[in-house]
């Protein structure tokens, strides 16, 4: 959740950490700090709020030090405040840590650290690491021997980095559980730090990711990395080959619109190369490891995943249930641990998420995995956690996405999961020839159908102006397009901050329907599929209680001319890609709202881009 960097080499470290803080910025924004070591000084900078506080500080106090630490927080002990932001430093004020996710046992290790007379200055957990790493200092042992007699103490999830005057030139960084990644970049006589890879792809694209359970030693000459148990260990070095440059805004005003706006591209890299020309059958990479007699077997599938994800994973439930004919249940992931699964014999638990460093989808993996099932990930980011702990991957190719709401990746993931689908269903023998030719023939002219969508765009801008001020929204959907009622309902919420619910349509009569006045604005998801009719009942009784009903239509469609208040046109798909299209408007709409009220679209309050704690 928080954005962590490091970097030790010969340039001024300040500039470099700031870099890589803008660059992370998306991932928890209530305040930043830096810590700058040089000459036996330390110097920690910090500031509540958006980076842009920091950066005013930082020129009004620029600092020489060649070795340093920074961090963007998105709190979770401690509210957010300067005194709070990391990095936090020692009693002697000469060691210093930054820290993503949440040290569970922090209340049991103060309690003696503050009766041998250490003195915390924050509310937060993260403080006791530096107060025990200092006692382990003052006995004359280096960071490194330091930090591994700290770190096997810290109970829950945690990827945390120090450095201290008292062993200067040197950065220690650990991960401990799931809470988000550590990266490792390897420069020319100097090395980097980062939680994500965006944040050092300018100097480094050679990297190492840390596991649970490891530390990274690294100074300007070199990186060692031993186990939390002390034992040296080897790391393969990776090199990233995607483009840091698509993550700039190329000129829209937020990242928001221009990842809506990446949806085609996104879609047809999520297509290239995933159908064989001459057989017609959908194939993966080699990332996709199992074999035609498991594909055959698998008896259940549950999918788990969190927020937009579990959406997604909604409609693959209901394509792979009705292309593959395997029975599939969605779970929200955190949930999932904590309610004893009953994972069946050879069943296939598919996390699907963005970042791959969603703590919640990473825990039910693991508990999945425990029981014994096979883990297939749909995932984003190449190299994240998810993929690394998982038997299978699909990646989405959706590329970079930074806005915290996700967007082009909901896209991807819903046209992987379509794949998948229809990839089942070819060799369980559910699909003929016929009928995956024609799905996989609609699926390729989805770029051009969502660019169509994106075409009314003025006419969804209007309607946001139109209704910006409403104070509660209902979207209702039904069959494949249920979970872009849930869909619609979130983007709103998240951006816009208005109060928004997603009911199945069928649902209202048992209690929503008591909500509708003539305040009270329905999106309605009414396309011309299997459930038209009866979604059309649902518009109907909406109006007949005073209710505004703004109508997703199929174009075409003249039968719901005069049964709704407002109509947005979206071309006619095949039904089971219908939620690629439909969604798009609504993504618009939560976006034109939020802007129109003057919120920060790309960094929505009380939220980050990956969470990565409980
Ligand atoms: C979406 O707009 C959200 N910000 C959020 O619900 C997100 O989808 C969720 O946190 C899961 O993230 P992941 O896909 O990276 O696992």
């Amino acid at each position: 959740m928080c954005g962590i960097v490091g970097y030790v080499g010969p340039r001024e470290a300040l500039p470099l950490l700031m870099g890589g803080l803008r660059r992370l910025e998306y991932r928890g924004y209530d305040s930043a700090g830096v810590a700058v070591q040089e000459n036996g000084t330390l110097e920690v900078l910090r500031a509540e709020g958006k980076l842009d506080n920091l950066a005013a500080i930082v020129t009004t106090h620029p600092s020489a030090g060649h070795t340093g630490i920074g961090h963007t927080r998105w709190a979770t002990h401690g509210r957010p405040s300067e005194q709070n932001a990391h990095p936090h430093v020692d009693c002697g004020g000469v060691t210093a840590v930054i820290h993503n996710g949440i040290i569970e046992n922090f209340e049991a290790l103060k309690a003696p650290l503050v009766a041998r007379g250490h003195k915390f200055t924050s509310e937060t957990d993260t403080e006791v690491a530096v107060h025990l790493l200092e006692e382990e200092l003052a006995n004359g042992h280096t960071l490194d021997e330091a930090a591994l007699a700290v770190l096997p103490r810290l109970e829950g999830a945690a990827a945390l980095a120090f450095i201290s005057a008292k062993d200067p030139g040197k950065i220690v960084a650990a991960r401990i559980s799931n809470a988000g990644g550590v990266i490792v970049g390897y420069g020319d006589g100097e090395n980097f730090l980062a939680s994500d890879a965006p944040a050092i792809l300018e100097h480094t694209r050679r990297v190492s990711f840390l596991d649970h359970g490891e530390v990274a030693i690294i100074t300007k000459e070199k990186v060692t990395f031993r186990a939390i148990t002390g034992e040296k260990i080897d790391k393969k070095i990776e090199t990233i080959t995607w483009d840091p440059i698509a993550a700039a805004k190329s000129g829209y005003k937020h990242f928001l619109l221009k990842e809506i706006n990446e949806q085609p591209r996104a879609i047809s890299d999520t297509l290239l190369g995933r159908v064989e020309r001459s057989s017609g059958r959908v194939v993966f990479d080699d990332n996709l490891k199992m074999d035609e007699a498991f594909v055959r077997s698998i008896p259940r599938i549950s999918f788990v995943a969190c927020g937009t994800a579990s959406y997604a994973a909604l409609v693959g439930k209901y394509l792979v249930e009705r292309l593959a004919r395997i029975p599939c249940d969605v779970e929200i992931a955190s949930e999932y641990r904590y309610r004893q699964p009953a994972v069946t014999k050879g069943q296939l638990v598919v996390a699907v998420t963005q970042s791959g460093e969603t703590v919640d989808t990473l825990a039910a993996m693991e508990e999945a995995k425990k029981q014994g099932a096979r883990l297939l990930s749909v995932v984003n980011v190449v190299g994240s956690q998810a993929s690394r702990v998982s038997d299978d991957v699909i990646y989405l190719h959706a590329g970079p996405e930074i806005s915290v709401a996700s967007t082009k990746a909901y896209a991807a993931m819903l046209v992987d999961l379509y794949l998948f689908a229809i990839y089942l269903g070819q060799r369980r023998g559910t699909l003929d020839a016929e009928r995956s030719r024609k799905l996989l023939a609609e699926a390729f002219h989805l770029p051009t159908l969502v660019d169509a969508v994106l075409q009314e765009e003025p006419k969804v801008r209007a309607l946001a102006y139109r209704y910006h001020a409403a104070r509660n929204f209902l979207f209702l959907g039904r069959g494949v397009n249920y979970p872009t009622a849930l869909e619609g309902a979130l983007k709103l919420k998240e951006l816009s901050y208005i109060h928004a619910e997603g009911t199945a349509a069928g649902e209202m009569k048992h209690g929503t329907n008591a909500l509708i006045d003539e305040d009270l604005p329905v999106v309605a998801i009414a396309l011309k599929d299997s459930v038209y009719r009866k979604i059309r009942s649902n518009m109907e009784e909406v109006r007949a209680r005073a209710g505004v009903v703004i109508a997703i239509a199929t174009d075409g469609d003249d039968e719901i001319v005069g049964k709704a208040d407002e109509i947005i046109r979206i071309p006619a798909v095949e039904e089971l890609l219908s939620p690629v299209l439909a969604v798009v408007p609504l993504q618009l709409l939560a976006y034109h709202i939020a802007d129109r009220r003057g919120n920060d679209v790309d960094q929505p309050r009380n939220l980050a881009k990956a969470v990565t704690v409980e």
